[in-house]
């Protein structure tokens, strides 16, 4: 049966007519997706069906919210029963004094957590944490990084054409969206990432000012992109020094790198970290965790952070039956992402290699990202601008479609492996990738 997508088609232009876009975030729609989205209708393991009855293999995993794949039965289970029992009731319960004494245990630097919905609510709440902790205005962030749609984050986080980038020394701030508040761009210190010296200056030319280092421990939204050795050490040793606070951004990386996500691997312990994504199997979870003395400030009468469907139990119940699936045998199953991805990348690198296709596979633990490139890797945002051919990936990714393969479209996300995959979706995914080269 050849392949059609014509139900996505008409869909997406019955949902022009009554959503902007046709959806409800940009990176659904065509931006990454070329004329339509293609409309999925359900999801069971590795696997998500389309409302035309083609199924794939799926590697995004709702962005990295689903580190045990689509409807694991544990968390089928625990949600129905939390829905069958009451879904929210604005009060104490007891799972999420569960579920920050899970997060605690998997990660040591969690003395205190508090509970929101989406990683940039979290982000959020870092930041005026931070602020109100350190009583300064300032922070910095990197090019290229992202940590959600608010106003003092969205500055330099969407790929660019490097000659708007401006002198590395002093980046142009450049606002993602029309209608931020202008301060931001003053407020939002940039700096390129895996720089050291970049950022000893920035603190240098604002004595006093910096509230907070904000930063992502792998770059997650530019592919793929590992911190140099010894970078992300030297960068908490540098914050600490100048009595600035580290917040390290594990939305992505919170438990998937690690039980104890990107601060366990890299040996880091952050005043502040936020997580979200995998913290709830696929609802909205989301957390920021720290140091006692500093989450403390977050109390009445200091700095304010509220929300209606903070701590739903019905998320909780998610959150609690996959972090037990996570840190159960010691963590073993980080190992088993981290090998379904080694697999996944070096049989695409050698695919890549028979094929004489200029691409290399970047990956840190269960990420990973195909880049078509001429270098032999890409370090920082102003490489991947400069060097990674964005539209050549979207054409590959899209390709990948027609032959069972969900991969997200743009070059700027990554693949994402659940214990879901198999080395059998390995081996099924690097043969849709050879025919995919092969269509061109
Ligand atoms: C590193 C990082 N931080 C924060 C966010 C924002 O999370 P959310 O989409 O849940 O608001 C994202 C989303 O992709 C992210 O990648």
């Amino acid at each position: 049966m050849s392949y059609t997508s014509e139900r996505s088609r008409a869909l997406f232009e019955r949902a022009l007519a009554v959503m902007v876009e046709g959806g409800s975030s940009p990176s659904r729609g065509p931006a990454n997706y070329g004329a339509y989205p293609i409309f999925i209708a359900r999801g069971e393991g590795a696997w998500v069906y389309d409302v035309d009855g083609n199924r794939y293999i799926d590697w995004m995993m709702a962005y990295g919210a689903l580190p045990l794949g689509h409807a694991h039965p544990d968390v089928v289970a625990a949600v129905a029963e939390a829905a069958a029992t009451g879904t929210l009731f604005a009060a104490a319960t007891e799972i999420e004094v569960e579920v920050a004494e899970a997060i605690q245990r998997m990660v040591p630097s969690a003395e205190r957590v508090r509970f929101a919905n989406t990683g940039t609510e979290a982000a959020m709440a870092a930041l005026r944490l931070a602020r109100g902790y350190t009583g300064r205005p300032k922070f910095i962030k990197f090019e290229g990084h992202y940590h959600g749609w608010h106003d003092d984050f969205l500055i330099n986080a969407h790929p660019h054409a490097p000659a708007s980038l401006g002198h590395p020394r002093d980046p142009v701030r450049i606002a993602e969206s029309s209608g931020l508040n202008r301060r931001a761009l003053d407020d939002t210190i940039v700096v390129p990432w895996n720089d050291l010296a970049a950022v000893e200056r920035a603190v240098g030319a604002h004595p006093g000012q910096v509230a907070a280092i904000v930063t992502e421990g792998v770059m997650a939204n530019m592919g793929v992109i590992p911190p140099e050795p010894g970078y992300l050490p030297a960068l908490e040793a540098l914050a600490r020094d100048r009595g600035i606070l580290f917040v390290l951004d594990e939305t992505v990386t919170g438990f998937r790198l690690a039980p104890g996500g990107c601060q366990e691997l890299y040996g880091l312990r952050p005043d502040i970290s936020t997580f979200g994504k995998a913290l709830g199997a696929g609802l909205p979870v989301a957390a920021i965790t720290g140091r006692a003395e500093i989450m403390d400030a977050f109390r009445w009468g200091g700095v304010l952070h509220y929300g209606t469907q903070n701590a739903s139990r019905v998320g909780l119940a998610a959150a609690r039956a996959s972090l037990r699936v996570l840190a159960a045998n010691g963590g073993a199953a980080f190992e088993q992402l981290r090998r379904t991805a080694d697999a996944l990348a070096s049989g695409a690198r050698e695919i890549f290699a028979d094929a004489g296709t200029r691409a290399i596979v970047q990956q840190v633990g269960p990420m990973l990202q195909i880049m078509f490139t001429d270098r032999p890797a890409i370090h920082d945002y102003r490489e991947f601008c400069a060097y990674v051919d964005r539209a050549r990936f979207q054409r590959f990714a899209l390709a990948l479609f027609r032959h069972g393969v969900y991969m997200s479209p743009s070059a700027a996300l990554h693949s994402v492996v659940s214990l879901a995959h198999t080395g059998a979706h390995v081996e099924a995914t690097l043969d849709a990738m050879r025919k995919a080269l092969g269509d061109g």
